[in-house]
């Protein structure tokens, strides 16, 4: 059983995992991490499974890496445990991924949360990478993937100077996609995963991994890489249901197939 996440299904195919560390903020320990990849990877290949719902509580989406962990780590344990490597398994989860953002998304807070494919927050929801006051850097995609979501100047203003986001200014930033009052944020982050968890299972795997390209090729990679996902879709049995359904006019029924 895990100790440091609760699972919740709220809805048929919908899965919340819940981090639980209220007395640290859910600052994310390993234990925690591997918890985490220990869910997806069953939910991966739970056919019941079609999305999944990432959060904290109202106070913590997480306040980033344990510090009382890290603190006693030297470079050699760092580099032979390579713990964070560990986090990266969890941008290769294949379904939909929410990131549910209540209270503070701090560090490897808000690297967890970027590693999602969607993030929503609620209206008092911050966001930072703060580790310069630690005397690091952010070492879980913070430099990476934040710089592609809000460009170089801001990611320079909160990598080097930790400055923090409001809610607002992450949605203005383009670093969350919606914003809603803290108490009904969770109510929207289950609508949405239940509207992709209607969806074909298997354009929507090829639709994350080619979106996700956009942020490891080329222009010319990452268009192969669509078009090469785009034609694979023309081997399923849901390709011709969708399209069949819409010229007779009726609703799909999906077989992930
Ligand atoms: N690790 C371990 N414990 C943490 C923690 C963390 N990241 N963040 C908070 N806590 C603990 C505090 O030590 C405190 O514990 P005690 O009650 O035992 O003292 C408890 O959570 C509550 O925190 P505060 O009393 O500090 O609460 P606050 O409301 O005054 O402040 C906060 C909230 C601004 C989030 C503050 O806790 C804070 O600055 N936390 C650290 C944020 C941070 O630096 N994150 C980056 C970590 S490094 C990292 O993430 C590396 C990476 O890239 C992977």
């Amino acid at each position: 059983m895990p100790e440091n996440i609760l699972l919740e299904s709220p809805l048929e195919g919908v899965r919340v995992i819940r981090l639980n560390r209220p007395k640290v903020l859910n600052a994310l320990n390993a234990d925690t991490i591997a918890e985490i990849n220990a869910a997806l990877e069953g939910f991966a290949t739970d056919e019941a499974v079609r999305a999944v719902i990432l959060t904290g509580s109202d106070r913590a989406f997480a306040a980033g890496a344990d510090i009382s962990e890290m603190s006693g780590q030297t470079v050699s344990s760092m580099v032979t445990q390579n713990r964070f490597a560990l986090w990266q398994r969890i941008a290769e989860f294949p379904k939909p991924l929410i990131a549910a953002v209540n209270g503070v998304a701090l560090g490897g807070g808000l690297e967890l949360a970027m590693t999602c494919d969607i993030m929503i927050a609620g209206e008092t929801a911050r966001f930072g990478q703060p580790e310069i006051n630690l005397g690091i850097i952010p070492g879980a995609g913070g430099t990476q993937r934040l710089t592609h979501a809000v460009g170089k100047s801001l990611a320079m203003e909160m990598v080097l100077n930790a400055r923090m986001l409001s809610a607002d200014e992450a949605l203005r930033a383009g670093l969350v996609s919606s914003v809603y009052p803290p108490e009904v944020l969770m109510h929207h982050a289950v609508l949405l995963a239940k509207q992709l968890a209607t969806r074909a299972p298997l354009a929507l795997r090829a639709a994350k991994a080619s979106v996700n390209a956009a942020f490891e090729n080329s222009l010319t990679q990452g268009l192969a890489a669509e078009r090469q996902n785009f034609y694979l879709l023309f081997g399923t049995q849901d390709q011709k249901e969708g399209m069949q359904a819409f010229l007779e006019k009726r609703r799909a029924n999906w077989q992930g197939r």
